[in-house]
């Protein structure tokens, strides 16, 4: 196993925030939590996920920036240089697998922002009425190439910073990038509170109707809470082993997991108002925010030249989220495989590739065929689905139940403390978190969508 032993890490303290939560926001707080929330009742499913990113979300993070920083590796390294025996670093192959379904689905919607942005820019998206938004939308999404061309493109840009390794340069992007984008939203926010029905947007995202908390509200809400906090595969591992020996890591994880809700909450305050106001269902699945974000746009002052703006940040922002998946399997193939990075990097995008014309196609051409005739959903929703759902919440699992059970629980104080030299008022807290709650909820979560209860 060849270890970095000069790792680079991260110039300055907003580089470390801006890069964290360059990875944790991304289509999944603008994309897909607007639409989580729209398909599962609103208000009933932001409690559980805000519970959810407090009582689980936080812990994780925690435990993963720990065990990054504490053995400067990957996933695998990290778990070999704490227990060199047993399996644990298995819990690194659930990271692969999840990371490149992710990856594969994903690269899908970043490729519709692209379409997005190409359509902004040549004026494609001047419709007057909402209806139009849809038909576009269909009629491109279910395509057989035009999606596909993007998803291709999208991963190429992946493929050509992944390959050179480039930190400093996504250091850079980010601070730069995630502010802008944050003005953009608030921009966009108070837009949206002053249309007419704004007011039952609001009561559909913050009023919670209790009856409406099924076990899938459930299930959604976790999958959601380590979806967009990146975490479950590793990713954050690795972000963490580029961490300082100074950088506070339960005030980082905090912040990240803060910034990254808010983004989610302003996405739905920008989402929910305008669905109400223009008279659409919350409940479009995918599409929501395709349909409903550009029929904002042809309503505001200056209208295009937001979308442009908006289309192209939610771009890059997607983009320094597939950089952090990638590097999962990147930092495999180099470091357990002895591959050159070039070929790693290589294979993670053909492999991605396959995964994202499947899904793709998942709109148009395979929309009525399920996953090789094995179950019901598509390729797309059963890429999602396993892997937010089902994958990161396992691995997540075994990481909170390591780092409380397994890792020294002195080293554990150390690295969260800073040999000491930080005090951390909130440390026994973290380890029951750790130890109980983060892993028999998850149980219990599954146990409660398989069922059997
Ligand atoms: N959190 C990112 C988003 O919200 C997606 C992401 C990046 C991710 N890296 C990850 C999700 C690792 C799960 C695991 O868009």
């Amino acid at each position: 196993m060849a270890e970095d032993k000069n790792r680079a890490q991260f110039a300055t303290r907003l580089g470390i925030i801006a890069t964290t939560v360059g990875s944790a926001v991304g289509l999944g707080n603008i994309w897909r939590f607007p639409y989580e929330a729209g398909n599962n009742g609103g208000g009933a499913f932001l409690l559980c996920y805000i519970l959810c990113i407090i009582m689980l979300g936080i812990p994780v993070l925690c435990a993963e920036f720990a065990i990054g920083r504490s053995t400067q590796s990957n996933i695998f390294g990290a778990f070999r240089a704490i227990k060199t025996s047993g399996k644990w670093h298995w819990i690194g192959y659930i990271g692969i697998i999840a990371s490149i379904m992710i990856l594969s689905f994903y690269s899908v919607v970043a490729g519709w922002t692209m379409e997005y942005l190409y359509q902004s820019i040549i004026g494609g998206l001047n419709y007057s009425n909402s209806d139009c938004f849809h038909s576009h939308f269909v009629s491109f999404s279910s395509s057989n190439w035009r999606p596909i061309m993007w998803t291709i493109i999208f991963l190429l840009c992946n493929y050509i910073i992944v390959v050179r390794g480039v930190k400093k340069g996504i250091e850079k992007m980010s601070n730069i990038m995630m502010p802008a984008l944050f003005v953009l939203l608030i921009i966009f926010c108070i837009n949206s509170l002053m249309m007419p029905k704004a007011g039952e947007g609001l009561a559909f995202l913050f009023n919670p109707d209790f009856s409406k908390i099924t076990p899938k509200v459930v299930i959604s809400a976790l999958g959601q809470a380590f979806f967009s906090l990146s975490l479950g595969l590793g990713t954050m591992m690795t972000y963490g082993s580029y961490f300082s020996k100074g950088t506070r890591i339960v005030r980082s994880a905090t912040i990240t997991a803060s910034l990254d809700t808010l983004v989610a909450i302003l996405a739905g305050l920008i989402i929910f108002p305008a669905v109400f106001s223009f008279g659409m269902s919350p409940v479009q699945g995918p599409a929501l925010v395709f349909e409903v974000l550009p029929s904002i746009f042809t309503q505001m002052p200056g209208g295009q030249l937001w979308s442009i703006l908006f289309f192209f940040l939610l771009f890059l922002a997607s983009l320094t989220s597939t950089i952090s998946m990638s590097e999962v399997s990147i930092a495999f193939f180099t470091e357990e495989k002895n591959m050159t990075r070039t070929k790693a990097s290589a294979l993670n995008l053909i492999i991605a590739l396959c995964g994202g014309v499947l899904s793709a196609l998942s709109f148009g051409y395979f929309s009525d065929k399920s996953v090789f005739g094995l179950c019901s959903l598509d390729f797309f929703t059963f890429f999602d689905f396993t892997s937010s759902n089902i994958l990161l919440p396992l691995g997540g699992m075994f990481i909170s139940f390591f780092a409380g059970w397994i890792l020294d629980r002195s080293r554990l104080k150390d690295t969260l403390t800073n040999e000491g030299k930080i005090g951390v008022k909130t440390f026994p807290l973290l380890v029951i978190c750790l130890k109980y709650v983060a892993p028999i909820c998850i149980v219990l979560i599954f146990l409660l969508g398989m069922g059997l209860f």
